[in-house]
């Protein structure tokens, strides 16, 4: 059974009728472009295999009861007559009631409703299991709700903002936007500003190879908070509406008024904006050797001036590299401070990559890591 399938099963189990509506939103691998999103900057996703799925029926009251079967059928309700708060006690559900806010806010008439949310993403993996959540069940709120009203983007932004208002983390736009509108076959060039959405074919023949390190990371931990009020200061400090509108060359001319930390955070997301724009380009000619070289800048760049990577996750990725040679590229993807790898690799290579990875990588627990041979999925949709 599939994860679809199995959930639409327990939803009839456990609420005792068929759902009214379901939805799956995928997560996503990030191929390059990272911590440029909240910097109105450019960003290379993809939508992954990995999902939520969320089953929907209306009561008759206002209560809104959401079900866990990941954690157990956990249990946590709210009732919509009154002010929606946060569940310390079941944190999964803060996602969910974040965007329940955000859409009472744009005017929409919730009622109440139990939901079943389940998903395969690995939690804290940097493949977005939260965003995913949160499309999910916008999506699965606004079409009992709203139907017609929102599109993808509209959707993604209003999970964006459940997540950077409620739950505390201030994201950019990326996950959900990848999530939301993910093209099968295809990465996603999307400009974080003007938020143009842009298929790019992945190149034909390779494949994308995403390890997880075990190590995972706790995204509401600060750390990332910190990193973007950095890159914001260091804008306002030179007069720019974001690190979007500096060139290189901007940012060398003013290296000495910056504080030498806040000066290489910046050079990271300056560069890292240009290194994405090259990735496009080197997939649409299918030149793998220019995208492995942007990806290798991409990760020495997130190590050693966004200082986001750990040991055992550069090490990951040298091994990766190692094993990839010049066709082909491994970065970390995502948040950073633990998570996931991606690495593109020619079709023909993949097994020899994986065996590598296995034999020369270990988690923290010291089990073989979790790997996962994937291609661009379909964005979310209803079921
Ligand atoms: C997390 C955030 C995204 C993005 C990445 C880093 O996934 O949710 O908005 O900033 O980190 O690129």
């Amino acid at each position: 059974m599939t994860l679809a399938e199995r959930t639409l099963a327990r939803f009839a189990d456990l609420v005792g009728a068929a759902p009214d509506l379901a939805v799956r939103a995928p997560g996503r691998v990030n191929l390059i472009g990272e911590h440029t999103d909240y910097n109105d900057g450019f960003v290379l996703p993809a939508a992954i295999g990995l999902q939520s799925v969320v089953a929907v029926r209306r009561r008759p009251d206002s209560i809104v009861r959401l079900i866990a079967a990941d954690f157990g059928d956990a249990v946590s309700a709210f009732d919509l007559a009154q002010p929606i708060a946060r569940d310390a006690n079941q944190p999964w559900s803060d996602y969910i009631r974040g965007v329940a806010i955000v859409l009472q806010a744009e005017g929409v008439e919730l009622g109440g409703l139990d939901m079943l949310v389940a998903g395969d993403i690995p939690q804290g993996s940097g493949l977005s299991s939260s965003a995913s959540l949160s499309v999910a069940s916008g999506m699965a709120f606004g079409g009992l709700f709203a139907p017609g009203r929102f599109d993808a983007t509209e959707i993604a932004l209003i999970a964006q903002r459940a997540e950077c208002d409620f739950v505390g983390m201030r994201c950019g736009n990326m996950d959900q936007l990848a999530s939301a509108h993910g093209a099968a076959g295809n990465a996603l060039l999307i400009d974080c500003r003007s938020l143009d959405v842009r298929p790019v074919a992945m190149p034909p023949g390779t494949a994308v190879v995403i390890v997880h390190s075990g190590i995972s990371r706790g995204l509401v931990d600060g750390h990332y908070n910190e990193r973007r009020a950095s890159c914001e200061a260091v804008a306002r400090q030179l007069g720019v509406p974001a690190l979007r509108d500096l060139t290189p060359g901007q940012l060398e001319a003013a290296r000495a008024d910056l504080d030498p930390v806040a000066y290489r955070r910046a050079r990271h997301v300056v560069t890292e904006n240009a290194r994405t724009l090259d990735v496009a380009a080197a997939m649409e000619w299918g030149d793998l050797i220019a995208l492995g070289n942007a990806m290798a800048e991409s990760h020495a760049s997130m190590r050693d001036d966004f200082e986001i990577t750990l040991p055992a996750i550069d090490r990951l990725v040298a091994e990766l590299q190692d094993a990839i040679g010049g066709h082909g590229g491994a970065r970390m993807t995502g948040g950073g401070f633990g998570g996931a790898v991606v690495a593109l690799v020619e079709a023909d290579a993949v097994e020899a990559v994986v065996a590598r990875v296995e034999a020369r990588y270990r988690t923290p627990e010291g089990g073989k890591p979790l790997i996962m041979v994937e291609r661009a999925h379909a964005g979310a949709s209803f079921l």
